[in-house]
C-alpha cells in the first residue's frame, strides 16, 4: 500500500488527478503485465481493440492472448506517426471495445497533440469504448508538457492507465509498473494478477518508492541528457542522408532509409554484421514501419557519436 499511496501522491502533484491507492492502483511486473490484465480484464472473445500502429511490439499479441481482435491504424511520417481521429473513427464496429494509445511512441518518438488526444477522447465517449493508455515514456517528453489522458475531458472513467519506472527511472530489471482506473477494472486485473504472479517482487516495490518520491532531481537532469542527445542523434541521421524527424518524446529516432533499396530486415542485419551497430527494423513494430530503423539513444554520447560514424561508412557503401 506504502508504494501505491506514493503513486497516488505522485499522480495527485504532477497531474492533478485523484487515484483511491485502495481500490484505483495496482502494482504489475512492469507496463508488460499491465497491458495483458488490461486486455484479459476488458476482453470477450472477438472483441476489437484499436492500435495504431508502428507500435510497441508486445500490443497487438497482449490483445491476441485476451481472445481480442486487434485492428491496426496505420500511420505515417507525413502525419507524424500520429493516428488521425478521422481514421480511428472509421476503425470502430459493433465489435470494438477499446482504443490502445501509448503517447509518447515506440519506436517513432511521436507524442500526439492535446487537442487530437481530445478529439479521441471525444470519440471514445460516443462509441462507448475504453482507452487503454500506455505512458510508460510520459516523463521523457522534450518538447512542451505529456497529455495525461485521463487528465482529458470524459476519460477519466473509460481509461485504463499504465506506467512503470523502466524508462523514466532507468529501473527496467526491476520489473515493476502499475495499472490505474476504475475501481471495478482494478478489481478485475486483480483477480488474474492475483492468481497468475502473487504481487510484484516487495524489493522492487520498496526501490520504487525511493525513486517516485526522491528522484525527481535525477529525472529532471536524465530527460536532459536525453534531448541533448536526441538532438545529436538526429542531426547526425539526417546529415548521413536518413531523412529522420525530431521525435517529441521516448528514446528513439525513427529514420527512412526507403530510397536506398534495402529493405529494413536487410538493411538491420548488414549493419550489425558489417560495422556492429544494432538499431532495429521499422518493420517490427508493423507493417508500416517498413522502410524504417529505430535507432535508440538510451546509451552514452560517445556510443552514439561511433554509431553514428559506423553508419555513415555503411551507408556510403551502399
Ligand atoms: C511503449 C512501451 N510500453 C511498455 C514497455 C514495457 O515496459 P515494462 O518494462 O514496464 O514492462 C516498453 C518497453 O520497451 C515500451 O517501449
Amino acid at each position: 500500500l506504502e508504494l501505491r499511496q506514493a503513486i497516488s501522491d505522485h499522480l495527485s502533484k504532477r497531474e492533478g488527478i485523484f487515484y483511491n491507492p485502495e481500490n484505483q492502483l495496482l502494482i504489475t511486473v512492469g507496463v508488460s503485465e499491465g497491458m495483458d490484465l488490461a486486455m484479459r480484464a476488458i476482453l470477450n472473445p472477438g472483441d476489437e481493440v484499436i492500435v495504431p500502429e508502428p507500435c510497441f511490439v508486445s500490443y497487438k499479441p497482449c490483445v491476441l492472448f485476451a481472445g481480442g481482435k486487434p485492428v491496426v491504424v496505420p500511420t505515417c511520417e507525413a502525419n507524424g506517426f500520429v493516428a488521425r481521429p478521422e481514421e480511428i473513427r472509421a476503425a470502430i464496429t459493433d465489435k470494438t471495445k477499446a482504443i490502445l494509445l501509448g503517447y509518447p511512441a515506440n519506436p517513432t518518438g511521436a507524442v500526439a497533440p492535446r487537442e487530437l488526444l481530445e478529439e479521441i477522447v471525444r470519440i471514445a465517449c460516443e462509441f462507448d469504448l475504453y482507452i487503454i493508455s500506455d505512458e510508460i515514456y510520459g516523463r521523457l517528453t522534450y518538447e512542451g508538457k505529456h497529455t495525461c489522458i485521463p487528465t482529458l475531458p470524459g476519460a477519466y472513467e473509460r481509461t485504463i492507465l499504465l506506467d512503470g519506472f523502466s524508462k523514466a527511472y532507468a529501473m527496467t530489471g526491476w520489473r515493476i509498473g502499475y495499472a490505474a482506473g476504475s475501481p471495478e477494472i482494478i478489481e478485475t486485473m486483480m483477480k488474474i494478477h492475483q492468481y497468475t504472479m502473487m504481487c510484484a517482487s516487495t524489493m522492487s516495490q520498496v526501490a520504487a518508492i525511493e525513486a517516485i518520491r526522491n528522484s525527481d532531481r535525477e529525472c529532471e537532469e536524465m530527460v536532459e541528457q536525453y534531448n541533448h542527445r536526441r538532438r545529436v542523434i538526429v542531426k547526425g541521421l539526417n546529415d548521413i542522408g536518413l531523412p529522420c524527424l525530431m521525435p517529441k518524446g521516448a528514446f528513439y529516432a525513427f529514420p527512412s532509409i526507403k530510397h536506398l533499396g534495402l529493405s529494413s530486415d536487410e538493411f538491420c542485419e548488414r549493419l550489425l554484421f558489417e560495422e556492429k551497430v544494432a538499431v532495429v527494423p521499422g518493420s517490427a513494430f508493423g507493417e508500416c514501419g517498413e522502410g524504417y530503423i529505430r535507432c535508440s539513444y538510451a546509451t552514452s554520447l560517445d556510443k552514439i557519436n561511433q554509431a553514428l560514424e559506423r553508419m555513415q561508412r555503411f551507408v556510403a557503401k551502399l
